[in-house]
């Protein structure tokens, strides 16, 4: 594979081999070593992030690749170079992969046959975070066992979550169950057409249903006109407050790709919860990336 830009092109297999990789970097955080060994790889972050963008460096680091991180501020955007140009110019220098995180949701799609280096998406707009993706179908494998016959809540701004746009496709194509929540206004995605078949339902109707409660973040950065819903009446209406945790199934986990705003989409305490894989999630986001580094640059001559 040259690049890995959506989820929705991939199939059972090739995400399953993935998860199936990133549990052995799991157990051997060191056993390749030297696999990216002279490989330059550039983070290009044309929107701010913490998670991805340095467990990518730790992923890329532990394969031995050469790290090149990009400052939007202090490059040549700053001067009206293009995206496409700023590649390019990588490209020129032998650069062999970028990992890549956007506003623009078709731009990679767009030119992503007009290179020989490899693109890897980093969260692209609304549109979709496949690596995300896979670090919550590997965290929910590994708690659950499998992902086939579970059920999986995601509450919140369906129309601006990337997130969502890869487990659209991800989750029914594993077998498991996709219920959606949130306000009326957060529930469509005009750019990215919910696929047919996806249930919806009302938070608490949920809860009570699903294996894993997968709260979003509100994408107020993307959001066009100002939300007709102040913070506080999201938490109450939206959020996973203690008083709805304790509606969930007693095998039930919490989940969150984070950034997570504390007090308004779930509860402070919630966060860190015993049934919460948060934090495993953000662990499991280098081993992921590892998979995916090797899969994509592993075969790339020096
Ligand atoms: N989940 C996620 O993409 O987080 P960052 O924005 O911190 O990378």
């Amino acid at each position: 594979m040259k690049h890995l830009l959506d989820i929705r092109s991939l199939d059972k297999d090739q995400i399953y081999s993935i998860l199936e990789r990133a549990d052995y970097y799991k157990r051997h955080e060191y056993g390749n070593a030297h696999l990216l060994r002279n490989i330059f790889v550039a983070n290009l972050f044309f929107e701010a992030s913490t998670r991805t963008r340095f467990s990518f460096e730790v992923a890329e680091r532990q394969l031995g690749a050469e790290v090149l991180n990009f400052s939007e501020n202090s490059s040549s955007r700053v001067k009206g170079e293009t995206v496409y140009d700023t590649i390019r110019t990588l490209e020129a220098m032998g650069v062999k992969g970028a990992v890549i995180r956007l506003t623009d949701h078709q731009l990679l799609q767009n030119i992503k046959d007009k290179f020989s280096l490899s693109l890897i998406n980093a969260g692209a707009g609304s549109w979709e975070h496949p690596t995300q993706c896979l670090l919550d179908l590997f965290s929910i494998q590994e708690h659950f066992g499998r992902i086939e016959g579970l059920t999986i809540g995601i509450i919140g701004d369906i129309t601006h979550s990337r997130v969502a746009g890869s487990h659209l496709h991800a989750l029914p194509k594993l077998g498991a169950r996709l219920i959606l929540s949130g306000p009326d206004g957060m529930m469509d995605r005009p750019a990215d057409p919910i696929p047919h078949g996806i249930e919806r339902a009302n938070l608490d109707e949920l809860l009570t249903e699903a294996d894993v409660v997968m709260m979003l973040r509100i994408q107020h950065e993307r959001h066009i006109e100002k939300m007709n819903i102040s913070v506080e009446e999201y938490h109450h209406a939206y959020g996973l407050t203690k008083e709805r945790a304790a509606k969930m199934k007693k095998t039930g986990v919490i989940m969150h790709p984070g950034p997570f705003n504390r007090g308004v989409e779930i509860d402070p305490d919630l966060v860190e919860a015993e049934n919460s894989l948060i934090f495993k999630q953000v662990t499991n986001g280098v081993h992921i990336r590892m998979a995916v580094l090797e899969m994509i640059l592993g075969g790339k001559s020096r």
